[in-house]
Order: structure tokens, then C-alpha cells, then sequence
């Protein structure tokens, strides 16, 4: 087993580490940043529909949903076509109304996901084209869709997705820009300039590493933790949403994802010296926003740990603690930032003794109802 963990402790942390390739993998052949270009094969026979929609639906479940989440910003941004995020298991059993120029689009990992398969079944029967946004080749869901993309992350062992949702984000991101293409919404120079960011994603990734032992001597300080906030603005609340359930899953410590700004409408109320925040605090549109919610904290002895841009010396005089990222435009932030999440949280588990690759009720997939 030790071999094949390829040296590491976990598989969880194998595959933390191997996202450099994964996300590689899921762009290579697909973006030509010179060309400012992004060819999906899989879903090329549906270019021409992608003009035409009026929206698109995106269904799936756990980790898989916050990658959508994540599209949603993405897709509206840059391809400006309204996107609806939705629970597979809440759609499914909704009457929810779809036509046939709809896409929808089913973001799994495994492919077998019960409530995300019925969930396609419905849309199916409705007349919407589906787009599968799959890891694992010729699951269920992939043969229950139109056409798709694959994410081409590889195995993931650990039952806590980490490569898998970074490689949903970058699909999505691809789709995105894609679909911008199709329809004239973007311009070929802002294609170039972005596919050429992209591209350098994976030496980015490997940068965000650097942090690791920094962020391990944090999680010594806050192994003990009862509660834990995450908050982030614009597509970072998704990655918030994303670092407060991977630390739940595998520490088992009470955490709570919010959009920063919610933050005054309940969990407020917990902010204490007992409870870290962690924020997505780089510098992006939302900057300025989000060093207000971190003073509003700190107004209230709250610690904070957060996610900034290298350099940054304004949060990190605010703060207890910066974790920095290389800068990127914001399109790029969530594959960036979401790195030092999934290493505070297993740093923070490994401390607390518990089982990382296989937490207590969960499962990898979840096939039944
Ligand atoms: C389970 C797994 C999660 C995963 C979710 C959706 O809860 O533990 O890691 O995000 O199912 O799975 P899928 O395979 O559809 O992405």
C-alpha cells in the first residue's frame, strides 16, 4: 500500500500533491493559447446549440456541486449565458421546469451518483441536452449524457475529493470560455491573454506548495477546534463552501462555509477567540469588501487565518495568520486558493489522529439514495 501511496502518508495527500498533473492533464490538448482557442471534443457536436440557449442547469452533489458553484461564476462572467446551480436530489424531486433548449449539465467524479443520474433521467425526459462533467470513463453518467467532458484527474482514492474537484473547476473553467467563444462574448485577444494564465495554472499549483510547512505549524494551534467559519466573496464563497466541508469530512470539526458578507446575518454570533475564520481574502474585485469583513471580526476577538496574494501586506498586518497564493486574475483564484484549504485540512486531521483517506459514514460514492 505504501507503494501505492508514492511515498506519501495518505492517499488524500498523494493526491493533493499531484494536482499540478491532474489539472495539466484535464487542459492538455484542449486549450491553444496562441491561437486563443478551446477545442472540446466531446461536446463539439453541440457548438451550434450553445449559441442558441437562453441558460443552463447545473446538477450534482458534495464537492461536485461546489465546482459547480464555482461554474456558475464563471460561465455568467465570461460567456454571459444565466446559470442555475441545484442540488441533484432537490431537482429530481422538484417538477422543475426545463425545455428542450436547455443544457443541463451533471458535474460527477464517480459517474454513479444515484440522485445525480435520476436527476438527469428527468431532464433527459424533458428534452434538455446533458452534458456529462465526469472523471471516471464510461461510468453511468457519462452514457446517460448527450456528450461531456472528461476531467482526466486520475483515480482518487481518498473518499474526500481533492484532485477531482480541482480538475471540475478546470473543465468548467474550459466550458466557460468555450461556450464565450461560440457565442462572440469574448474577444480573441482576452482569450489569448486568459488560455496563456491557464496554461501556467499547474506550475502555479506547485508554487502554492510552499506553504506547506507553514501551514502545518498553523494547524498545530487549531487541531482543537470545536467550530471553524470559512468565508470568501464572488467565486471564492464556493471555494469557502468547499474548504469548510473538506475539513468537516475529515476532522470532524464543525464547519460552516458563508459568503463573507452573510456573515452578519448568523454566524457573527459565534465569533469568539475559540473559533478560527478563514478567509479567501485576495486581491480581486471584492478586496476592499472582504477586509471589512475580516476587521468586523477582528472587532470581535476572532482569530483569522487567511488566503492572500503573495505579497500582500495589508491582511497580513490584520491577521493572524497568511497563507500566501501566486496572483492571478480572478477566473483563476478558485484553483489556487482551494490548495492551502485541502492542506489545512488534513494537516488538521492527520493531528487529530483520525483517518483521513476513509472518514467514519462516508463514502467514496454515493449509489443509493
Ligand atoms: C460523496 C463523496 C464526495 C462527492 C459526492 C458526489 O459524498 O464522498 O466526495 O463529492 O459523493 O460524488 P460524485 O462522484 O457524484 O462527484
Amino acid at each position: 500500500e505504501m507503494l501505492e501511496k508514492g511515498g506519501y502518508d495518505h492517499f488524500m495527500l498523494k493526491e493533493i500533491y499531484e494536482q499540478p498533473r491532474s489539472v495539466g492533464d484535464c487542459l492538455r490538448g484542449r486549450i491553444y493559447p496562441d491561437r486563443g482557442l478551446v477545442q472540446l471534443g466531446g461536446i463539439k457536436e453541440y457548438a451550434e446549440k450553445l449559441k442558441n440557449i437562453d441558460r443552463i442547469i447545473i446538477v450534482a452533489c458534495g464537492t461536485s456541486w461546489h465546482a459547480g458553484l464555482v461554474g456558475e461564476y464563471l460561465i455568467e462572467e465570461y460567456a454571459r449565458v444565466p446559470v442555475e446551480v441545484e442540488y441533484a436530489s432537490e431537482f429530481r424531486y422538484r417538477n422543475p421546469i426545463i425545455t428542450e433548449k436547455d443544457v443541463v449539465i451533471a458535474i460527477s467524479q464517480s459517474g454513479e451518483t444515484a440522485d445525480t443520474m435520476a436527476a438527469i433521467e428527468l431532464a433527459k425526459e424533458r428534452g434538455a441536452t446533458i452534458f456529462g462533467i465526469c472523471n471516471v470513463v464510461g461510468a453511468s453518467i457519462p452514457r446517460l449524457s448527450h456528450a461531456g467532458v472528461y476531467t482526466h484527474a486520475g483515480p482518487e482514492i481518498g473518499v474526500a475529493s481533492t484532485k477531482a474537484f480541482t480538475a471540475q473547476v478546470t473543465a468548467l473553467t474550459m466550458l466557460a470560455f468555450y461556450t464565450a467563444q461560440q457565442r462572440g462574448a469574448i474577444t480573441e485577444s482576452k482569450l489569448i491573454e486568459y488560455l496563456t494564465e491557464l496554461n501556467n495554472i499547474p506550475a502555479l499549483i506547485q508554487k502554492t506548495f510552499a506553504a506547506n510547512d507553514h501551514i502545518k505549524t498553523i494547524s498545530e494551534e487549531y487541531k482543537d477546534a470545536s467550530n471553524c467559519l470559512f468565508l470568501g466573496r464572488g467565486s471564492s464563497f464556493p471555494v469557502a463552501l468547499e474548504g469548510a466541508l473538506k475539513l468537516k469530512e475529515i476532522s470532524y470539526i464543525h464547519a460552516e462555509g458563508y459568503p463573507a458578507a452573510e456573515m452578519k446575518h448568523g454566524p457573527i454570533a459565534l465569533i469568539d477567540a475559540d473559533m478560527p475564520v478563514v478567509f479567501i481574502a485576495t486581491q480581486n474585485s471584492s478586496y476592499e469588501k472582504v477586509i471589512s469583513n475580516i476587521q468586523e471580526v477582528k472587532a470581535r476577538g476572532g482569530r483569522v487565518i487567511a488566503i492572500v496574494t503573495e505579497g500582500d501586506t495589508i491582511v497580513r498586518d490584520m491577521a493572524e495568520h497568511t497563507i500566501e497564493i501566486p496572483e492571478v486574475s480572478e477566473a483563476f483564484v478558485p484553483l489556487l486558493a482551494t490548495i492551502p484549504l485541502q492542506l489545512l485540512s488534513y494537516h488538521i486531521a492527520v493531528l487529530r489522529g483520525c483517518n483521513v483517506d476513509q472518514p467514519r459514514n462516508l463514502a467514496k460514492s454515493v449509489t443509493v439514495e
